[in-house]
């Protein structure tokens, strides 16, 4: 998006009118929040492109150092996990700056061109399609790529929403390849599909993949074939059985045997090995939201519902967004996690309107929204790099991203105003005028 393009488009967004499809919705509820949170969004977004300009470059964060003495204390341990300690001095020239995806085979390349996309779909401004046709098209040589599972991600959120929105064949296409190299990952005799190639496991899963099934499920509509849609069921199915403790809580990773039997269950971003990673309990939610939403199996629902009971729940903060991990030190200073939030205020939305009396979802969803909203989590414009939303945590284990703006936090933040919208009929007109 070129700067030049920024008086109308600022112009167009004080102009935005907001209307209810149910003019009777609209008149009686304040969605002053609302059209703040997406004026906001969509200025951050302008601001992120036309400081990138035409380098090719993916924002994913910005770059924090940490106390490793505190990371410990949150660990209640003597050392962190990974070897990332460089990472924890602030010895980076680039502290404070922004963090670019290392490459399109980052994990989260694909939220920055998804974000474009759903400011697209908020509104209307033909400026953000432009933008986001260019990021998507940097990471055509995904297509191609099978080295993680992360590959549902990174294709989905960018070339997903880009079919969705856009559709043209060669975007089919890729969105096809991508979703025959994700089930090339599929054991038959673990019944799921492999995460990681890195690491000590023999075959690990993390629960974060039961968000590479909606892939699958695209790719099953597109092409009237099934075959993706059966693997991905028997991969939430063998996830079901294997990753979920009594209390519906999750592992992160459960790593397999060839012969299918569980050789470890640990974790690699929470706090403990049976601790509830925050982030970790949110993808589970998505992931059978999603599993009931394409199979209609009750198993599925169930899982979904227990799992969002289970938030509810161990929830500690007044404002309901969690601290990193629900089993992390209860103390003011321990981060939180607005990325899990906003994962598990989409997940809420859609699981609202699957279920009978889903109004409890979505009061719950929308007390997350009002909250991330506010100015405790939603950057003015202008600052935080143009991150949209402040104070998610990627892997405190690790000493990586804590406290601080990331990618997807924005991405799901950003789909569920538009799954809010749609549940509550509301539409955003723009109304540009030229100066
Ligand atoms: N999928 C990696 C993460 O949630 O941090």
């Amino acid at each position: 998006m070129k700067k030049v393009s920024l008086s109308y488009f600022v112009i167009g967004i004080a102009l935005y009118t907001l209307s209810g499809c149910s003019s009777k919705h609209a008149e009686k509820a304040d969605y002053t929040w609302l059209k703040y949170a997406i004026e906001t969004s969509a200025a951050q977004l302008e601001y992120t492109v036309s400081e990138i300009g035409d380098s090719v470059l993916l924002p994913r964060s910005i770059w924090t150092g940490y106390d490793v003495n505190f990371l410990c204390q949150q660990l209640e341990k003597k050392q962190l996990i990974g070897k990332d300690s460089a990472r924890l001095k602030p010895i980076h020239d680039n502290l404070g700056s922004r963090r670019y995806c290392f490459s399109i085979y980052d994990w989260t390349s694909g939220f920055f061109p998804g974000n474009l996309w759903y400011a697209y779909q908020l509104t209307g401004n033909e400026e953000f399609k432009k933008e986001a046709v260019k990021f998507t098209n940097y990471l055509y040589p995904l297509r191609e790529y099978k080295g993680t599972h992360d590959i549902g991600f990174m294709v989905n959120c960018s070339f997903g929403n880009s079919f969705r929105l856009c559709p043209v064949d060669s975007v089919r296409q890729a969105l096809i390849q991508t979703a025959d190299n994700l089930c090339g990952r599929f054991n038959p005799e673990i019944g799921c599909i492999r995460s990681w190639d890195f690491g000590k496991w023999n075959f690990p899963v993390i629960i974060d993949n039961m968000m590479n099934l909606d892939l699958l499920f695209y790719v099953s509509h597109l092409t009237g074939d099934d075959k993706y849609k059966e693997l991905a069921l028997k991969h939430a199915e063998t996830t079901m059985k294997n990753h979920f403790r009594d209390d519906y809580s999750s592992y992160h990773v459960v790593s397999y045997n060839n012969d299918g039997t569980v050789e470890k269950k640990c974790t690699h971003q929470g706090q403990k090995d049976d601790s509830s990673w925050a982030r970790g309990q949110a993808w589970g939610l998505y992931g059978y939201t999603s599993c009931y939403r394409e199979s209609k199996n009750a198993e599925f629902l169930r899982q979904a519902e227990n799992i969002a009971a289970l938030i509810m729940r161990r929830v500690k903060t007044e404002d309901a967004i969690p601290l990193w991990d629900y089993d992390a030190p209860d103390m003011p200073q321990t981060p939180r996690d607005a990325s899990a939030a906003s994962i598990t205020a989409s997940a809420l939305i859609e699981l609202s309107t699957l279920v009978e009396d889903g109004q409890i979802y979505f009061d719950y969803a929308e007390r997350l929204l009002k909250n991330l909203s506010s100015e405790a989590y939603l950057a003015k414009v202008g600052t935080n790099q143009g991150f949209i939303l402040m104070h998610s945590t990627g892997s405190l284990p690790n000493g990586s991203e804590i406290d601080t703006p990331i990618n997807y936090a924005d991405y799901y933040y950003l789909e569920a105003l538009l799954r809010y919208m749609k549940v509550k009929g509301l539409n955003y007109k723009l109304s540009l005028i030229h100066i």
